[in-house]
């Protein structure tokens, strides 16, 4: 099965990662929702049907813990934030379709009646394990109750997840050297019966799912390492009391509940149906979607892709539902490049930069192009007023005030003319870009198709100088303008998937009527009203004072907690100090320690020196590095080896400033098989290590062309 590019005759729904509900909001949080949300609504504007739903994740021992800190009952307590976070979202022009929560009735009863069918399917079966025990507390320590060091990358691990080292899942007992997160003492050991879903039998299905996962590229790789290595069944039941009951409840196992991870994903299902319940199913089908022929992205961060690729969709496999069409996973976020730490106070908090009185779109925007939904993003305020200053101030408002400040004053509107066929063209080709973008996932070049239009728009209207033509050549000076306010309504329609607001007041301005939300490709093409208002400026500068006293805030904050976590940090024991980084870890895409995390595993078997020596590695000097036109991330470059030089395709073209590459020093697998990418020839690999690229190159002098043994 190979999949239609969108649109497609099928609805889709679009879902982000479920945030735990046990704290604060923040930055790292609002790039997934900002993300999946401008994802959804550029699909929308492609003209595909598209549902966005989420809510919040009530269970499992993050809220537990944090709920238990608090002294609260986990139920007041995940309730009180998943209210806040309904609260918040919109805020942020994050429209869900539907917000429910894991907790509701719609998503209990569906998560048993799928537990059931699996269940009766027989791809569940009881089993005696050991499970870890605190004596002194007198309870047994599910997941994050248990800290160790994980059994594959030996990093400090939790109970069910290597949250700071491989990212990988752990299994009841698999944590080395466990020790209670509640007393700080070792843990015993305790035999109990637990539920086990047949992961292992769907290694094939699996297989054959990633072959054809649409979404980023790290989702589909991690998992096929995983599945070579060996599925193990996994482990559904919990010992503890929050949660939702394992169905049956009978005999020994009546006192477990689901591990979160059955039920949270299973809300991405009841969330929908929420939905379609509340608009009809004429409208919106769930169940054509989720058991039939709809589109399933999914949008979460790259700490949750086993989940993601591994359990779930073998758990809608056995169930007979439909399979996720891609997985998405954002990237890191660290801020002035150190990681994001909610402990450390070294966070940008969903509230503070709302109190801060900066408008929603400019942060969306910042999140969306330059991290996308893949790449990771480093914030700085410094870095956020150049994206604002330099391209929403200096190119897209600049383009729209000055063009319609032009019409409305020489013309009180749009000037009675047509659309050159030259500007006709280049709104095409937005389009065009626009649609390659969505198919390729990258929100990041939706916005670039926005801002280069309005780039487009700027030069236009600067070679044309309408200002000079209005008296000696009206006819003239009416069709350069009405092809800026053209451009003008194009750009808002194209930037509306990141900016909706600043998109509808564009659209309020040129005297259109209706909700950008509902616009399509089609409309940038559209005639604009006759006549419209004087216009308004619609981004305004970000000053360099203003940057300065945010970041000084940022600093001044971070080392308050630094000094409070030195003062309480040895009082405490570690495990229970180290339960404050909850908010960090289990979001999606904000852990700290970003660097260390998706370390692919050390591969098992060896090669000999002979085998080595067949790689003809190579000192290289970069001399010319381009864009290759059509490919997002490749450039061509080109690389003296000394003997020659060679051309060779890198998919760098995201991560380096390809401008500033000539001169620099690489290392180039000179025998690597020729290869053809985007109708460019490779005649080598320039090596390079890590999600950014980072050029491998020599520390001294070694000259160009010298072999690398
Ligand atoms: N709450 C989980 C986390 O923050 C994400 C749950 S996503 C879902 O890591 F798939 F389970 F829904
Ligand atoms: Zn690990």
């Amino acid at each position: 099965m190979s999949h239609d590019d969108y649109p497609t005759d099928e609805p889709a729904v679009v879902t982000c990662g479920l945030p735990y509900a046990n704290g604060d909001l923040h930055i790292g949080h609002l790039r997934g929702y900002i993300g999946a949300d401008a994802f959804t609504r550029a699909l929308r504007t492609l003209g595909q049907q598209s549902a966005y739903v989420c809510g919040s994740d009530m269970h499992g021992t993050p809220v537990a813990v944090n709920a238990e800190k608090e002294g609260v009952d986990p139920e007041e307590f995940a309730l009180g934030w998943h209210e806040q976070y309904e609260e918040t979202f919109p805020r942020f022009n994050v429209e869900f379709d539907n917000y429910g929560h894991t907790h509701d009735e719609t998503n209990t009863e569906l998560t048993r009646e799928i537990v059931r069918t699996l269940d009766e399917e027989g791809y569940i079966y009881e089993k005696e394990i050991q499970v870890a025990y605190d004596p002194e507390a007198d309870q047994y320590l599910p997941d994050r109750y248990v800290e160790g060091t994980c059994p594959y990358c030996g990093e400090k691990a939790r109970g069910d997840e290597c949250d700071e080292g491989c990212q990988r899942h752990l299994e009841p007992g698999e944590v080395e050297n466990p020790t209670s997160a509640i007393t700080g003492n070792p843990a015993e050991y305790r035999e109990r019966p637990h539920k086990f879903f047949r992961v292992s039998e769907f290694a094939d299905y699996l297989t054959d799912f990633l072959d054809q996962l649409e979404g980023t590229s790290n989702a589909r790789n991690q998992p096929r390492q995983w599945i070579e290595d060996g599925l193990q069944d996994w482990c559904i039941t919990r010992d503890m009391d929050w949660g939702i009951d394992y169905p049956g409840g009978d005999g020994e196992t009546g006192d477990l509940v689901l591990y979160v991870w059955v039920d949270a994903p299973i809300e991405y299902v009841a969330s929908t149906k929420q939905y379609a319940e509340r608009v009809g199913s004429d409208e919106y089908d769930w169940e054509r979607v989720w058991k039939d022929e709809g589109e399933i992205v999914h949008v979460i961060g790259r700490d949750i892709i086993q989940h993601h690729t591994i359990f779930w969709p073998a758990m809608l496999e056995a169930a007979g539902y439909n399979a996720p069409r891609a997985v998405a996973a954002t990237g890191f976020i660290t801020i002035g490049g150190k990681g994001l730490s909610t402990s450390r106070n070294r966070a940008v908090w969903a509230r503070e930069y709302l109190d801060e009185g900066f408008h929603p779109d400019l942060l969306r925007y910042y999140l969306t192009t330059t991290g996308g939904l893949q790449q990771d993003v480093d914030f700085t305020w410094e870095a956020f007023q150049e994206k604002v200053n330099g391209e929403l101030v200096a190119t897209v408002g600049n383009f729209w005030y000055r063009s319609l400040l032009f019409a409305h004053r020489n013309y009180e509107g749009t000037p009675d003319a047509d659309v050159s066929p030259e500007v006709r063209d280049r709104i095409e080709d937005a389009i065009e870009e626009f649609r390659e973008a969505v198919n390729d996932y990258s929100v990041r070049e939706v916005g670039g198709a926005a801002t280069r239009l309005a780039q487009y728009g700027n030069e236009y209207i600067q070679r044309n100088e309408p200002w000079k033509l209005v008296d000696e050549e009206p006819d003239e000076a009416e069709r350069v303008i009405r092809d800026c306010v053209q451009i003008a309504k194009a750009v808002g329609v194209l930037i509306e998937p990141i900016a909706p607001g600043k998109a509808q007041a564009l659209w309020e301005q040129i005297g259109e009527d209706g909700g950008v939300r509902d616009l399509t490709l089609e409309d940038a093409l559209d005639a604009p009203p006759r006549s419209f208002d004087r216009p308004e400026e619609l981004f305004e500068k970000i000053d360099d004072e203003r940057v300065e006293e945010l970041e000084r805030k940022l600093a001044e904050r971070v080392e308050a907690a630094g000094t409070d976590e030195a003062e309480t940090g040895a009082a405490a024991d570690a495990a229970s100090a180290d339960t404050e980084d909850e908010t960090e870890t289990e979001d999606a895409s904000a852990d700290e320690g970003g660097d260390m995390s998706e370390l692919e595993p050390l591969l098992e078997g060896r090669i000999s020196f002979e085998d080595f020596q067949d790689l003809d590695i190579r000192v290289g000097r970069i001399e010319a590095a381009e864009g290759i036109d059509g490919a997002d991330d490749l450039a061509r470059l080109e690389v003296d080896i000394g003997f020659e030089t060679r051309q060779v395709v890198a998919g760098i073209k995201q991560l380096h400033d390809l401008d500033k590459l000539p001169g620099e020093k690489c290392v180039l697998l000179a025998n690597m098989e020729p290869a053809e990418l985007f109708g460019v020839e490779s005649d080598g690999m320039v090596l390079a290590a890590g999600e950014q690229a980072d050029l491998l190159t020599t520390r001294e002098d070694a000259d160009v062309g010298e072999k690398v043994r």
